[in-house]
């Protein structure tokens, strides 16, 4: 018997390790894409932020008119939201965590140009810095385009509860299953298809790196279940992309004059409700069951 406890353990053990490295790899792929890429200056992404605003600031406004709600941005990137969220909330307080050290630096330099003083970066995992965070310290806490890339995302959105106040609002923006979909079958990538068909996260195509995606539908529930209501589900650019994407070949928002920017800006907010499936992301407003 000892004997198969021991075998257990070593096996666990090595197992454990496996998912460390994992973890690591993991990590430092998504530190290396964003230390290279940066947000707030790159060719469309200031397109989709103004996009995302367009929804998050109109939330925000109705549940926080006295413009003092308490922020928290998980993976806040170069602080492409949290910035203009601090700019809003001027009786507020924003937060952005993010454990790209290049990301973070970005993000200080960013605020300071802007003179957004009521914004503060820390360079943490996610999953550490919400250890340490008390129960009921935030109004709102976001985390847009990250768990496509964070394994752990669920465990997150389950402990957010406890970091909410009471009615709090989640904001999320999760890989839509469809426009992965189009991006494997516009580079007839056959298999990664079938993969993104048939499950809802794991490695896709020849890149070492974990992805998760999903339907409308599955995030509704995984936020219902997670005990949110009020959900809000928006389609974030569903007739365009940024170099690369699927529906870049319709249009990338760069390559459009300003007029013609905002006439896209406008169709795509006027059917992001009625094609939600379709964006690049899935934006979700929630806000939490007391
Ligand atoms: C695609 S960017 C999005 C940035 C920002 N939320 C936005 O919408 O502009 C995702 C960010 O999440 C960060 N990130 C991913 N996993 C993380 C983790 N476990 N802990 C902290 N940051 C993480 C990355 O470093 C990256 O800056």
């Amino acid at each position: 018997m000892s004997f198969v406890l021991r075998q257990t353990a070593a096996v666990l053990r090595k197992g454990a390790r496996v998912l460390e490295k994992c973890a690591d790899l993991q990590k430092k792929i998504v530190q290396k894409v964003m230390t290279n890429y940066d947000m707030m200056t790159s060719l469309d992404e200031p397109y989709y932020a103004q996009q995302y605003l367009y929804w998050i600031l109109a939330a925000c406004k109705e549940k926080y008119p006295k413009e003092n709600p308490r922020v928290l941005d998980l993976g806040c990137g170069q602080g492409r939201l949290a910035i203009p969220l601090a700019q809003w909330a001027t009786q507020g307080q924003v937060i952005g965590v993010d454990f790209t050290p290049a990301a973070i630096t970005c993000a200080k330099q960013y605020a300071v140009q802007k003179k957004v003083e009521n914004i503060n970066f820390y360079q943490s995992d996610i999953l550490e810095y919400i250890k340490s965070i008390p129960e009921n310290a935030f109004d709102i806490v976001m985390m847009t385009e990250v768990t496509f890339f964070m394994p752990e995302y669920k465990t997150v959105i389950q402990q957010l509860h406890n970091i909410l106040k009471p009615d709090g609002m989640f904001i999320g923006a999760f890989w839509s299953q469809y426009y992965r979909l189009l991006q494997c079958i516009k580079n007839r990538c056959w298999d990664g298809a079938k993969t993104i068909m048939d499950r809802k996260e794991g490695y896709w195509g020849d890149n070492p790196a974990w992805f998760s995606w999903d339907t409308a539908q599955g995030v509704f529930d995984m936020l219902r279940d997670f005990d949110f209501s009020n959900i809000k589900l928006r389609g974030i650019g569903i007739a365009s992309g940024i170099e690369g994407d699927s529906l870049s070949s319709i249009v990338q928002p760069s390559h459009l004059m300003k007029e013609e920017q905002e006439k896209l800006m406008k169709i795509e907010i006027s059917l992001a409700e009625k094609y939600v499936d379709c964006g690049r992301y899935i934006l979700a407003i929630a806000e939490k069951n007391t």
